[in-house]
């Protein structure tokens, strides 16, 4: 039996308790997620978003018999990223004469995904509609958030707005609601979904809300493609992506670095002291120990990014070449930082962490500090005053 959404809508997705890995490595998924799918039974039948290929059979299985492949009328497909569109082909192989409603981008991707096909598509953009029978599906353009293609659709009657991987987070719950499940860890996924695949976007997400809510679309429920569905005051997920579009931060200080025999680490430790005597939070992760989705998400809420390495072979250890990567592809915007590491003769690292830094679009606030060999306490001090005038300038900024 399908689970039901909300009066002719039913769920046909995949809820993958085990997932603890995204798009490929890149991210952590401790509590699962889910590729959320729709079924649509108006005067026509309609299937909004299919799954991630590895769940191709089981989705294929559920839709035979609990839906009926020749009662399906139309496909929507709001976004061709394989965890969404991955299921399509083996889908129209048993339905190859159904039309396909997706975006003219989206109609590019999926032949280029599918070795051009000769399927049926019709292309949508903001301002179209479909009915449906007693419902209308409207359609929203969402190009580059966070792919060329993506789009949303709402559905009036039910008032459902298909957000697909907008409004998302990966988790998997006992139940589709948000309000049915355990809500703090709902946000703190939402949060670290956004931080980690939708920061770059921040300024086109700021202009796209302002259009959505300009359209004064009557949203009951926003439906994104991985998670819980936002039943209960559902328009307070938009206005937490408002606010974490606008240069975001919780005023706190992450430290990340990375360390061979504990010197830098000590001086990650002053450093943070220094922060904290100025009545300013701190946060220290180890750069090659800690969860990179969950750093992320940590530079994504903190007001300043601080970074340290021990020197070796002339520059960084390479933990922090992947985060200062990372830094500079989320194009985080409004952080202040500066730079810290342990040496044992030449000393480049700190410096090279700056460049990467400043490349990375961080303000630095403080020259880099270093100290040789193991710190001694005058050099933990130095460390600590470091941080105490930085927290004092960070303040200012
Ligand atoms: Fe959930 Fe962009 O795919």
């Amino acid at each position: 039996m399908l689970l039901h959404v909300k009066d002719n809508v039913y769920y046909t997705g995949i809820r993958d308790w085990e997932l603890r890995r995204f798009h490929g490595h890149e991210l952590s998924t401790f509590n699962g997620s889910s590729y959320n799918s729709f079924l649509i039974r108006d005067d026509k039948t309609v299937l909004v978003d299919t799954v991630w290929n590895p769940h191709t059979e089981e989705f294929l299985h559920m839709l035979e018999h609990e839906v009926g492949f020749a009662n399906i009328d139309l496909i929507v497909i709001n976004h061709n990223e394989p965890d969404h569109g991955g299921s399509l082909a083996a889908l129209m192989q048993k339905i190859p004469d159904v039309e396909i409603v997706c975006s003219k981008k989206g109609e590019e991707i999926i032949r280029k995904h599918n070795g051009n096909p000769a399927w049926k598509f019709r292309t949508v953009k903001t301002g179209d509609a479909i009915n449906i029978g007693k419902s209308d599906l409207h359609f929203v353009d969402m190009t580059m958030i966070h792919w060329p293609d993506s789009m949303m659709t709402f559905m009036t009657g039910t008032n459902i707005l298909f957000s697909n991987d907008a409004f998302g987070q990966h988790f998997c719950g006992q139940s589709l609601f948000v309000d049915k499940v355990d809500a703090c860890t709902v946000w703190a996924e939402a949060l670290k979904y956004f931080a980690g695949i939708l920061a770059p976007f921040t300024s086109l997400i700021k202009r796209k809300i302002a259009e959505v809510v300009a359209m004064n679309l009557p949203i009951e429920m926003i439906a994104p493609s991985h998670g819980c569905i936002w039943r209960e005051n559902p328009l307070q997920i938009v206005g937490k992506y408002a606010e974490w579009s606008d240069d975001y931060d919780e005023g706190y200080v992450t430290i990340a670095y990375d360390t061979m025999y504990h010197a830098t680490r000590s001086m990650a430790e002053a450093i943070g002291h220094g922060i904290e005597s100025e009545g300013v939070p701190v946060k220290l992760f180890n750069t090659a120990t800690c969860d990179q989705s969950d750093l992320m998400t940590d530079f994504f809420r903190s007001k300043a990014i601080i970074l340290g390495s021990s020197t070796v072979n002339n520059g960084a250890l390479r933990s922090l070449a992947g985060v200062v990567d990372e830094i500079r592809g989320h194009k985080l915007k409004g952080k202040v930082g500066f730079s810290f590491g342990s040496y044992g003769w030449s000393g480049e690292a700190p410096k090279h962490l700056q460049q990467g830094m400043e490349e990375a679009g961080i303000k630095i606030l403080h020259d880099p500090v270093s100290a040789k060999y193991t710190p001694s306490q005058e050099e933990l001090r130095v460390c600590h005053d470091a941080g105490r005038d930085f927290a004092r300038a960070m303040k200012e900024a």
